[in-house]
């Protein structure tokens, strides 16, 4: 709290001290007050004239770096001989203005090529009707670039510009929920400082580039809903950085890379929903942080290997509708974080191993729709605790001697095949984990706050150093001439 106030209060002083020495400086010919170069405000201008349904934006905002700042709109103050502010951040979305501030023809304007210092172009929810792409020409050439995040604009359509590998400082890129389509060009792998790549929810198609190994700094990885194809390329073991990989909802089919075990780094691995064949790959042991192993509707057609039950930190295994054969893991039970455990809709044979019945936080298990057989013996604190969320329906050859007389809702298939249905509401649904929330990439909702909220004041703090010397300067400057 105290830095930042005092942060505050050493930029109103500055902002002064800018203020009463420009204005000397114009004082022979007309009082002019300007604390950034014109070309930089009438650029910001012209943009924001592109986007907004607010004509009147640039009178009401004659100076969006200080005396009327918009909440969009963040700027730094440069390292130049005479100070002046710089546009180093424009963001416009839902949490600014609600419903966004952006009229129906919103589009890019080319004077986005006069704010040099932009680091960060974040636009939410604005191209909404009339159609819009990137291109090549402007997005190739933000140099200052950190992050670009377009996300949910549904008219924002066309090809991902090759171009955007010209972005060399570029760390986020994020284009998730628009219209996007056409193959995700190679060079994207060219950016070797991205930390954060997320295309999902586009029609985007073709293979997924080989070149993505390009890019070593990668950390998430979110490819999912679009119209991919082909097989994934062994380059992703080079991305030792990952933490996420998310390539699920797409038409990717062959074989699971065995590359994919040299991501020692991986918390989750979602390739649910594709074409995947094949056995799952043993490399994956090495796999120590893996939370998340969601594979769920593939077309495996194997066994579950043995080594699933030594993923030490599992939490969530989802393997519904692989076409699994064989039996069910007694080393499952070693899996002592795991709290959903879904293996339904396969022809898995044998009985239930016991042992489940002794992970205390397994909160979720899902046999149903398979071959098993036998008798059920978990424990009667087991069946109670989940309830409905224990699913062991649909399985002809189970039985189960009348044990569970609490009210509790164990579905048993009967021999007549009469499945009891699950009440709605009651029965958890397998949800998409929020693993997003705490662990990794920050959502869409937290970078929206963190915009929001922090944002205006951080950028503040490392200039801070910066600032006092500049006041120095001026203090000196100004006592002398006040002698
Ligand atoms: C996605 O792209 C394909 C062609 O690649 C096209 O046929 C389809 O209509 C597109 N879908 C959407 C929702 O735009
Ligand atoms: C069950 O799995 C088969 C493939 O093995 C799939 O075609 C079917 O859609 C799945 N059923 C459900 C309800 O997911
Ligand atoms: C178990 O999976 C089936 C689909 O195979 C689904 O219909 C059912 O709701 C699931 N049960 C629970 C408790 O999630
Ligand atoms: C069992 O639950 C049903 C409704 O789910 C209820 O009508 C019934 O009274 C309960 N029986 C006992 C013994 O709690
Ligand atoms: C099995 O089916 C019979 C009738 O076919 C029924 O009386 C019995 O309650 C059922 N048992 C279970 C566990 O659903």
């Amino acid at each position: 709290m105290a830095t930042s106030f005092l942060s505050y209060f050493l930029v109103g002083l500055l902002v002064l001290a800018c203020e009463v020495n420009l204005a000397q400086r114009n004082s022979g010919d007309e009082f002019e007050i300007l604390d950034m170069e014109k070309v930089e405000l009438l650029g910001l201008f012209d943009v924001f004239d592109a986007l907004l349904g607010d004509s009147d934006w640039a009178k009401d905002h004659p100076q969006p770096c200080s005396e009327t700042p918009w909440p969009g709109v963040e700027c730094e103050i440069g390292q130049e001989e005479t100070p002046l502010f710089h546009v180093t951040k424009i963001h416009i979305g839902p949490d600014i203005l609600n419903p966004p501030p952006c009229k129906n023809s919103a589009t890019f304007s080319n004077s986005l090529l006069k704010l040099p210092y932009l680091k960060t172009l974040s636009i939410f929810n604005c191209f909404l009707t009339s159609e819009v792409s990137l291109s090549p020409s402007l997005f190739g050439s933000l140099s200052s670039l950190e992050h670009l995040a377009l996300d949910s604009n549904p008219a924002l359509t066309g090809e991902i510009p090759k171009s955007l590998a010209n972005l060399a400082s570029l760390r986020v890129l994020s284009l998730s929920q628009n219209s996007l389509n056409g193959e995700i060009p190679k060079e994207i792998g060219e950016i070797v400082m991205l930390e954060q790549l997320d295309l999902s929810y586009n029609n985007l198609s073709g293979e997924v580039p080989e070149a993505i190994g390009g890019m070593e700094k990668l950390t998430i990885l979110d490819l999912s809903w679009n119209s991919l194809e082909g097989q994934l390329p062994s380059s992703l073991g080079q991305l030792h950085f990952l933490q996420k990989i998310d390539l699920s909802s797409n038409k990717i089919m062959g074989k699971i890379p065995p590359q994919l075990g040299k991501l020692k780094s991986l918390v989750l691995l979602d390739l649910s929903n594709n074409l995947l064949s094949g056995q799952i790959p043993e490399t994956l042991l090495d796999l120590d942080h893996l939370e998340y192993f969601i594979l769920d509707h593939n077309p495996l057609n194997t066994e579950i290997p043995n080594f699933l039950g030594h993923l030490k930190m599992l939490q969530t295994m989802s393997l519904s509708s692989c076409g699994l054969v064989g039996k069910l893991l007694t080393s499952f039970s070693l899996l002592q974080h795991l709290s959903s455990l879904s293996l339904d809709n396969n022809s898995l044979t044998g009985t239930i191993p016991p042992s489940l019945g002794t992970l205390q936080n397994l909160d979720l298990l899902n046999l149903s729709h398979n071959l098993l057989s036998g008798e059920v013996l978990l424990s009667e604190d087991f069946v109670e605790r989940l309830g409905k969320r224990l699913d062991i329906r649909g399985n002809s050859g189970l039985c189960t001697r009348n044990v569970y007389q609490k009210n509790v809702s164990v579905c048993l298939n009967n021999a007549s095949g009469e499945v009891e249905p699950p009440r709605s509401g009651e029965t958890l649904a397998w949800k998409k984990p929020d693993y997003e929330s705490d662990r990794t990439e920050p959502s869409d909702k937290n970078r929206i706050k963190e915009s929001s909220a922090g944002g205006g004041v951080s950028w503040l703090k490392p200039n801070l150093l910066i600032i006092l010397c500049l006041l120095y300067f001026y203090s000196i400057f100004f006592s002398m001439s006040c002698m």
